[in-house]
């Protein structure tokens, strides 16, 4: 039976090798799961039969063999049952020969009669094959951390830096599994070397069959911006763009239809000096050699203009500039100035792109955050691919190599094995930003990639390709489809995404508290009370769904937080904001995407017993004319079979039945958010003693001031709920669509969702106990 394609990694608290490990599986998007610290329980290894991991992954080798002997046979049960291999660090300062537990129990010498790994990683891999025998002499930079093999004189080793220290030995071993049926790879050193970087993928990908492995295909882009921006005498000049195009003609060789992206912003050309300026009308000259990109006519901020017109004016006049020269803007590409307007979205860009430009992709450091880099990401909003940007080394002000901020060996480290090499080595795709100072001066563009591209070639099996940005964009997210979906995130919960967001924007006038649900709890009741309250205001209504905004639940997402945003007013001083949609409880994504807007903001759940809910939602759909609940009883829609009844009454049933498994969608949520900020509202109580039930919420949620309801709620007879005390000393109640008349709930079913929540209300029980939350009054009974 095969594993799925997910690492398990077990990792010291805290680690900096661990963490390496970590990045190094987050770069390339392979899942994990972490396991720290104490191991007496092993995580659950299997589900329906099938593998939960396809590979594991020892940050020590020494965490393995100080596993208890049950843990331990289990796991290596495991990994012989599904074809699951291990791989393991040794990153201790001891000699392992005088290690006794490694010879005793792990018999390493065993081990290291086996291959070495090189030699058996095909067909993916992606280092680079030597002739057998052949030594290689390199000077590396100390790894972290060395560890020294025994009798590894016995064997092809990897890698020798014996010029240096004839000990030092860096080999990564295989144990293709003779003796016991596991296959092991160990690296002697962490992987902060490179090549353990790159052998670690290689590794991955053998002992998972492919399973965990990226292709060899590398496509880059290389962007040049602000070919027309600078200050005099750091610009190009006549040789400088000569030497750029030789150097695009080399790369052409080797990789077909290479070409540099040139962003302009037309305003500046000629503002050199003459030979500059000569340099300019010689990249108008030879314009056809390249691709160009738009970038703002004077360099302006995209979310310095609210008014679209006047920035799509704007732009109209850096094409108009493009038309003039001749400029080939085919490939549908624009980078903002700043990255501002990108993320967070200013939706003003994204029409003016559209509409002047028919834009198709762009690209950004800042989604879903400059730092970590290996954490950036692409997303697609309104129809614009965007793709996440890499930082290569290189800015406008690194123009001279010896004067490279902490020395040239800082830029030579990036490249060789660095940061610009890791990137090539994970992410299957690269955009690189430069800027045209770079590509004068000392030229460190072009040396940049120059060194970077050999050194490529000369460690691994990688193929560089070059695709137009709209092609490329495209196979970004057929390589990455689950990136399509963006996330809003705060934008005041970083100072550079402030700085590149709107001054008319806030975040005081996003919700502070959300009522999510789950749907016929009370919670329309509840919506109605808290807009009673002097100090509470709720968002305005929506045309379509009345006082619900149903942003983090469906399609509305992704009319992006400027949507979201103007359902809400800007808050005098001590009001506070709220919504409330019953469609959030129960919809997976929305735990994910509510707390990565409004973190640290409450979150408000209305729990009534999920059989009456049922019953409810049952009786909303009858009398909305639902064609499957006016055909079917209550009782034949919870017991319907699936497969055998139709499938509209199957669909009826699963909303009728599904958002009451609370416990499970509780979980979600919890997985997200933090307990303290879950409020939960006993649903009961807000319909018996509605006065109780939002003094509890207030207290919840930290008002400082207490509404007393029991001032302007009373009991309608008539009505059968409590209504809202009018001045005249008349009620006035919520419509006839909430707290209808209908029928009680017949015996046999009843029975029947007894026992269908059943586990469900009792791990309930459990999980509000765990978090400290009072169990609702019917949960106890
Ligand atoms: P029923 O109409 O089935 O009785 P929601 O607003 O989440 O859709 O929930 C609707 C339910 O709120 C109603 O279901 C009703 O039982 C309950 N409710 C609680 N307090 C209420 C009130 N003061 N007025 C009307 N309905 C109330």
């Amino acid at each position: 039976m095969p594993a799925r394609q997910k690492v398990l990694l077990f990792l010291h608290p805290k680690s900096t090798v661990g963490k390496g490990i970590q990045i190094a599986l987050e770069f390339v998007r392979f899942k994990f799961q972490v396991q720290t610290g104490d191991i007496r329980n092993l995580p659950v290894l299997t589900d329906d039969n099938k593998g939960r991991y396809a590979v594991i992954v020892f940050e020590d080798l020494f965490m393995y063999l100080g596993l208890q002997s049950a843990n331990r046979n289990a796991l290596d049960k495991y990994c012989r049952e599904y074809n699951v291999g291990m791989i393991f660090l040794l990153h201790y300062h001891k000699k392992p020969e005088e290690d006794p537990l490694l010879i005793s129990q792990f018999n390493l010498y065993f081990l290291l009669n086996q291959l070495i790994v090189r030699r058996i990683l095909s067909p993916l891999h992606i280092y680079k094959q030597f002739k057998v025998g052949k030594y290689i002499k390199y000077h590396f930079h100390q790894p972290q951390g060395l560890i020294i093999f025994p009798c590894v004189k016995e064997y092809e080793f990897l890698l020798d830096n014996t010029i240096e220290n004839q000990e030092k030995l860096y080999p990564v071993i295989l144990d293709r599994g003779i003796y016991d049926g596991i296959q092991r790879v160990f690296f002697g050193s962490t992987l902060k070397f490179f090549l353990n970087k790159i052998m670690f993928l290689d590794a991955l990908s053998y002992l998972s069959y492919g399973r965990l492995s990226i292709p060899l295909e590398r496509y880059f882009q290389i962007d040049i911006d602000d070919v027309f921006v600078g200050i005099p005498d750091t610009r190009l000049l006549i040789s400088d763009v000569n030497a750029l195009l030789n150097f695009q003609s080399q790369l052409r060789k080797n990789i077909p239809g290479f070409s540099f992206q040139l962003g302009f912003s037309g305003k500046f050309i000629y503002s050199g000096t003459d030979a500059e300026s000569e340099a300019d009308r010689m990249l108008l000259k030879m314009s056809d050699e390249f691709l160009w990109f738009p970038h703002m006519w004077s360099h302006m901020q995209a979310h310095w203009f609210l008014n679209a017109t006047k920035l799509c004016d704007y732009m109209e006049l850096n094409r108009q500039f493009a038309i003039r020269h001749n400029f080939n803007t085919s490939s549908h590409y624009a980078v903002a100035p700043h990255h501002a307007g990108v993320y967070p979205v200013h939706e003003q860009l994204y029409y003016c792109w559209k509409k002047i430009w028919n834009i198709s992709s762009t690209s950004t450091e800042e989604y879903l955050s400059l730092r970590p880099d290996h954490k950036r990401r692409g997303f697609i909003h309104k129809n614009i691919m965007v793709l996440p940007r890499q930082t290569c080394g290189l800015f406008t002000h690194t123009m001279v190599l010896d004067m490279y901020p902490g020395g040239q060996e800082i830029l030579l480290e990036i490249i060789d094995g660095g940061s610009l090499f890791q990137s090539f080595l994970y992410n299957q795709i690269n955009v690189f930003m430069t800027h045209q100072s770079n590509y004068g001066n000392d030229r460190l563009g072009l040396f940049t990639f120059d060194r970077e591209i050999k050194f490529i070639y000369k460690w691994t099996n990688l193929r560089l390709k070059y695709e137009p940005p709209m092609a490329l964009a495209r196979r970004y997210f057929n390589i990455y489809p689950e990136e399509r979906e963006p996330l809003w995130k705060n934008p005041c919960a970083q100072r550079r995404h402030l700085e590149i967001w709107s001054e008319e924007k806030n975040c005081n006038s996003l919700p502070s508290f959300v009522v999510v649900g789950p749907q016929k709890t009370g919670t329309t009741a509840l919506y109605w009370f808290l807009t009673m309250h002097p100090h509470v205001k709720s968002n305005h209504p929506s045309p379509t769904t009345f006082e619900e905004v149903q942003f983090f639940s469906g399609s509305n997402y992704f009319k992006g937080l400027d949507w979201y945003m103007s359902f809400f007013p800007t808050p005098e001083n001590n009001t506070v904001i709220f919504e409330k949609s019953a469609t959030y409880f129960d919809q997976q994504v929305v735990p994910k995407r509510l707390t990565m807007l409004l973190p640290s903001k409450h979150v408000v759940v209305v729990l009534i017993d999920p059989a009456k809910r049922a019953y409810s939602w049952y009786q909303h759909m009858r009398s909305h004319n639902d064609a499957s609940a006016s055909k079917y009883s209550f009782y034949e829609t919870i017991t319907a079979q699936p497969g055998k009844a139709p499938p509209a009454l199957i669909s009826l049933q699963r909303r009728c039945l599904d958002p009451g498994f609370y416990a499970r969608h509780l979980e979600n949520w919890l997985e997200y958010i933090q307990s303290q900020y879950i409020v939960i509202v006993d649903g009961d109580l807000l319909k018996s003693d509605p006065s109780s039930a939002m003094f509890n919420l207030q207290t919840d949620l930290g008002f400082t001031e207490i509404y007393q309801y029991d001032k302007i709620l009373k009991f309608d007879k008539r009505k059968g709920f409590f209504c809202q005390l009018l001045p005249t000393g008349k009620t006035k109640c919520l419509g006839r669509g909430k707290g209808r008349q209908y029928p009680d709930m017949d015996q046999l079913s009843v029975k029947y969702l007894d026992t269908y929540y059943k586990e469900s209300n009792t791990k309930l029980t459990e999980l509000l106990r765990g978090i400290n939350k009072p169990i609702p009054g019917w949960l106890s009974e």
